[in-house]
């Protein structure tokens, strides 16, 4: 791998211990994937946050870096943590997990890492432009980036991420490269799309596909006449998740799709197929359900808007997070949609998720519109899931919503 003089002499300690080990982890990298040079970043989102999933190791690891005098170069924030840093308590979170997890987030702030802890950085401020390169490593995120924006990332681990943060750098790869970003096959969508859960269904009938197939070739989706940023947030969760895919080109709504040919080969999404993959995520009983959630990934301020024109006046009888990045919920603050959503008795839990809090095993049964949500919901937190539309969710978790609906 060819270096520059500024990278040689970061990976030759010249720029302190924190700057070489992270040069080290990135050489490593580029020589496995068969980098060529390095790529400069103005970007990098760092997954791995909830002290959930780092444990005492990768605690440890961060506050060796941060002792080691490393230093953010670009723009970095964070993944959602473990819980909500200013209100976690009312969300059930142990004191001894809430002082875990904020001595990871001050590792971070001492390496000049913007402490906002999201999943969909691009509502808060990092925002790449088009064609840029940058390092993220939330796998909806990276696939939202790379699909929507048109901006180039691989899906990186949190060490990976922290390395390209702290030297600017990630080697030249993968995502990177217009090569690895040709579609490889056809999707014909036939079928008639109107909410988030539909697209999230959408995204697991194509990623369930994908799955099947060696090559995991880029889908090139045609038939969709026109996605919210909502709708597309939560295909890119949903296609990440169930596909293992980092970008998509949907003709006539992403930016890329002009600029490679629809390949030959193809698959095709029908009405039936989207019903059938909402079936697969249901396997909880509406009678049953004790926790409802919206938020996966993280609100954007017109969803919290329509959740406190829902909830107006209303009170809720269950269990209910509303889950979205900081800035974000600072607006709806100003607006009065948290007064509103609060005094239903929603709570807000925001730097978090249902996915990255440790509430394995609470709850018995989670109502959501993501598919990603239901995923997770059932393989980490041992949660039966019921997926609905987005109004349906909200109005499920008050007297009126839990009697009407019944599976
Ligand atoms: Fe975000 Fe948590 Fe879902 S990180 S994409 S809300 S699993």
């Amino acid at each position: 791998m060819k270096l520059n003089q500024e990278e040689q002499a970061m990976l030759e300690g010249e720029q302190g211990e924190a700057t070489q080990k992270a040069m080290e982890i990135l050489v490593a990298l580029g020589k496995i994937y068969g980098a060529e040079r390095m790529l400069p970043v103005t970007s990098v989102q760092i997954a791995g946050v909830s002290y959930d999933n780092l444990g005492e190791a990768g605690l440890h690891f961060l506050n060796n870096m941060a002792e080691g005098g490393g230093k953010a170069r670009v723009l970095t924030t964070l993944n959602p943590a473990g819980m909500d840093v200013e209100n976690w308590e009312s969300l059930g979170i142990g004191r001894d997990f809430a002082e875990k997890q904020n001595q990871v987030i001050q590792a971070f702030s001492r390496m000049n890492v913007i402490t906002t802890c999201t999943c969909t950085p691009y509502l808060s401020g990092n925002v790449p432009h088009f064609g840029e390169h940058i390092a993220w490593a939330e796998s909806s995120a990276v696939c939202y980036a790379n699909s929507v924006i048109g901006a180039r990332t691989n899906r990186e681990g949190g060490p990976s991420a922290l390395a390209a943060a702290l030297t600017g750098r990630t080697p030249a790869y993968g995502m990177h490269l217009d090569e690895a970003r040709k579609a490889g096959i056809l999707v014909e969508v036939k079928a008639v799309l109107h909410e988030n859960d539909d697209f999230g269904a959408m995204g697991k009938a194509i990623g369930d596909q994908l799955q099947g197939m060696e090559s995991k070739p880029i889908p090139y989706v045609r038939g969709v006449s026109g996605a919210s940023l909502e709708q597309l947030k939560s295909f890119s969760a949903s296609l990440a998740t169930y596909g293992g895919a980092a970008l998509f080109h949907m003709e006539g709504v992403t930016p890329e799709a002009v600029r490679y040919e629809p390949p030959l080969g193809s698959i095709s999404i029908s009405d039936i197929d989207i019903e059938r993959a909402k079936e697969e995520l249901i396997d909880g009983d509406s009678a049953e359900a004790d926790f409802v959630t919206l938020g996966c990934p993280h609100l954007s301020l017109k969803e919290i808007a329509r959740i406190a024109e829902l909830l107006e006046g209303k009170q809720v009888v269950k269990e209910f997070w509303i889950t979205s990045a900081r800035p974000t919920k600072q607006i709806a603050d100003r607006m009065g949609y948290t007064a509103t959503i609060e005094a239903s008795g929603a709570k807000f839990a925001t730097d978090t998720c249902c996915v990255v809090a440790p509430i394995k095993g609470r709850f018995n049964t989670m109502v959501t519109d993501s598919a990603k949500a239901c995923y997770y919901a059932s393989a980490k937190n041992e949660f039966k899931t019921i997926i609905k539309p987005f109004d349906d969710v909200v109005l499920s978790a008050t007297a009126e919503g839990g009697r009407r609906s019944g599976k």
